[in-house]
């Protein structure tokens, strides 16, 4: 991962309580950074074990602000501001059909699934598929049975559950996929890092009848978007 130090493979030492505490600490940590504000993300991101989206013998960086690797071909779980950096100016809420391309570890899936509650919907989208089956597992195993997976190339969206209130891009693309936004609903929300002119730029869309809105939020580094927009 380059641009990044990520820290050797070890055998986990750290026990539940501890991870519990880290936890907290990180919550508390985002919230005084700025970062999370909203109640829902913070409830989410207190109940949802981030030690067991990784890897066995990364377990104990779980709650460091570095990616980790995944398996798969360049994948990777986020830093854990990244997930409020996403989630807060996208408006994530309760009720809320969201769609996620690049499902990664399935933990940003985890989250979004808490926030947005029973009476939403989570579609999440990965195109490696050893990836997908090491997310599908770790859904599986912690209670996560209503989330639609697909395995596939997440530029084309998924018109079946379209449209979507908020989408979410993991991966850095050179263009907002034109399939995404056909199915992002009139006032919806898009949110993805985009390469452009040598750097990448987390930006927000807004899709209204007046047309689409556009805002820079920061300056992120993601790994590249593969398949027919990449
Ligand atoms: C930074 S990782 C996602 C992290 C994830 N949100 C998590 O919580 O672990 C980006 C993911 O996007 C996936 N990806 C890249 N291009 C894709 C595409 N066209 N469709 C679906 N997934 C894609 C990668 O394989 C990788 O798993």
């Amino acid at each position: 991962m380059e641009g990044w130090i990520v820290p050797p493979p070890k055998e986990p030492e750290k026990s539940r309580e501890e991870f519990a505490r880290e936890r907290r600490e990180k919550v508390r940590w985002l919230a005084r950074r700025g970062y999370l504000r909203s109640p829902r993300i913070r409830e989410a991101m207190l109940k949802v074990p981030r030690e067991e989206f990784i890897p066995f013998l990364y377990r104990d960086y779980a709650y460091l602000e570095v990616p980790l690797p995944l398996p798969g071909e360049q994948a990777t779980i986020s830093c854990p501001h990244s997930y409020p950096l996403f989630y807060e100016p996208l408006g994530l809420d309760r009720g809320a059909r969201f769609l996620e391309v690049g499902l990664g570890s399935g933990y940003g899936t985890a989250l979004a699934r808490e926030i947005v509650g029973p009476e939403g919907l989570v579609v999440a989208v990965e195109i490696d598929p050893l990836t997908f089956s090491f997310a599908r597992e770790n859904l599986a195993r912690l209670g996560y049975r209503d989330i639609v997976l697909v395995l596939g190339d997440g530029g084309l969206g998924h018109p079946e559950h379209a449209p979507f209130d908020r989408i979410c891009i993991t991966a850095a693309c050179p263009v907002v996929p034109p399939p995404l936004l056909e199915q992002l609903a009139d006032g919806g929300r898009l949110i993805a890092p985009l390469r452009e002119m040598g750097v990448q730029n987390l930006v927000l869309f807004e899709k209204s009848s007046e047309g689409i809105r556009r805002e820079v939020i920061c300056r992120v580094l993601y790994v590249p978007l593969r398949g027919e927009y990449g």
